[in-house]
C-alpha cells in the first residue's frame, strides 16, 4: 500500500530529518512550513533527487481552517494520508511563572497542543477504519519536559508537553481498534534550530551536558530514527506510549 506522510514543521531540525530519512524508505512525503519556504523547497529538491515524491505546504498550526487546508490539499496532491508526525512546536516565552502573561501562554498552546490535536482529528477522521479510512500512524512529538516540569524557566512549554502526552494516551485508546496508532517521542535535548542559539553558549551546553546521563545532548537523526521505528509496522502492537529519546533522561 502507498504510504503519505505528513510532517508539520516539517523544514527544519526533527521534522526535516524525519522527512529526509522516510522518502529514503518510500514513503511519499507532505512537509508543513509556516516561515521556512526556502528551507522546505530545499528538502523537496533533495528528495525529489533522490528519486522520491514530496510536496511543501505551508501552513500555521494556530489556525484551524489552516490545517484543514494542509490537510485536504495534501491528499489532493498524494492520496490518503498514512502517516502523521506532529513536530511543529515552539518554545514560548521562558520565565517564572510571576511573570507568566496570558497572551504568551495562548500562543504556545496553540501551537504546541491545539495545533496538535486538530492535525491529530484531520487524521483520525481520514484513517480511521470507523469512517471508511484503512488505518494509519501517528507520532506526536512531546518533550521529556513534560517528565520533570522542563528545565528551569521551561515550565509552560512542559505544561504543553504534557498535554500532549495526556492527549496521546486518550487519543490511541479511542481508535486503537480503529487501525490506528498513536504514540508520541519524548526528545531530550537535541542540537536543531530550536536550541543551537542556546548551545553555541558553551557554559550553557556543558551545563547541559553533565544533566545528561550520556553526557551529550542528541542528534536530529537519533529522534528521526525513534519516530520512523514508531511509525512502521514494527511498531505493530504499539499504541499510547510515550518513547524517551534523551540519553538517559536526567541526572537527579
Ligand atoms: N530540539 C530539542 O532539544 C527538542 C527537545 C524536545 C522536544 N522538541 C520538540 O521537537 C519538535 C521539533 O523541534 P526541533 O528541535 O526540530 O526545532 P525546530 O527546527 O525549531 O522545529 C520546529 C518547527 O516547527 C515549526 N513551527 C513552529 N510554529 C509553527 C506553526 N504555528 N505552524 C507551523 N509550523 C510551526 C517551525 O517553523 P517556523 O520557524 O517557520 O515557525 C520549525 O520548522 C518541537 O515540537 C519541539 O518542541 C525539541
Amino acid at each position: 500500500m502507498a504510504r503519505t506522510l505528513l510532517i508539520t514543521g516539517g523544514a527544519s531540525g526533527i521534522g526535516a530529518e524525519t522527512a529526509r530519512r522516510a522518502a529514503a524508505r518510500g514513503y511519499r512525503i507532505a512537509i508543513n512550513y509556516r516561515s521556512r519556504e526556502a528551507q522546505a523547497k530545499a528538502i523537496v529538491a533533495e528528495i525529489e533527487a533522490g528519486g522520491g515524491e514530496a510536496i511543501a505546504i505551508p501552513a500555521d498550526m494556530a489556525r484551524e481552517a489552516e490545517i484543514v487546508r494542509l490537510f485536504d490539499e495534501t491528499e489532493k496532491s498524494l492520496g490518503p494520508i498514512t502517516h502523521l508526525v506532529n513536530s511543529a512546536g515552539i518554545n514560548g516565552r521562558r520565565g517564572r511563572v510571576e511573570d507568566y502573561d496570558a497572551a504568551a501562554l495562548a500562543e504556545v498552546f496553540a501551537v504546541n497542543v491545539v495545533g496538535l490535536m486538530l492535525c491529530c482529528r484531520e487524521a483520525g477522521r481520514r484513517m480511521s477504519t470507523r469512517r471508511g479510512g484503512k488505518g494509519g500512524a501517528i507520532v506526536n512529538v512531546s518533550s521529556m519536559a513534560a517528565t520533570l516540569g522542563g528545565r528551569s524557566g521551561s515550565s509552560a512549554y512542559a505544561a504543553t508537553k504534557g498535554a500532549v502526552d495526556a492527549f496521546t494516551k486518550g487519543f490511541a485508546r479511542e481508535v486503537a481498534s480503529e487501525g490506528v496508532r498513536v504514540n508520541s517521542i519524548r526528545p531530550g535535548m537535541v542540537l536543531s534550530e530550536m536550541t543551537e542559539g542556546r548551545l553555541s553558549d558553551k557554559a550553557f551546553r556543558s551545563g547541559i551536558e553533565a544533566s545528561i546521563p550520556m553526557r551529550r545532548v542528541g542528534e536530529t537523526h537519533e529522534i528521526a530514527e525513534a519516530i520512523l521505528w514508531l511509525l512502521s509496522d514494527e511498531a505493530s502492537f504499539i499504541t499510547g506510549a510515550m518513547l524517551d529519546a534523551a540519553g538517559g533522561g536526567y541526572i537527579i
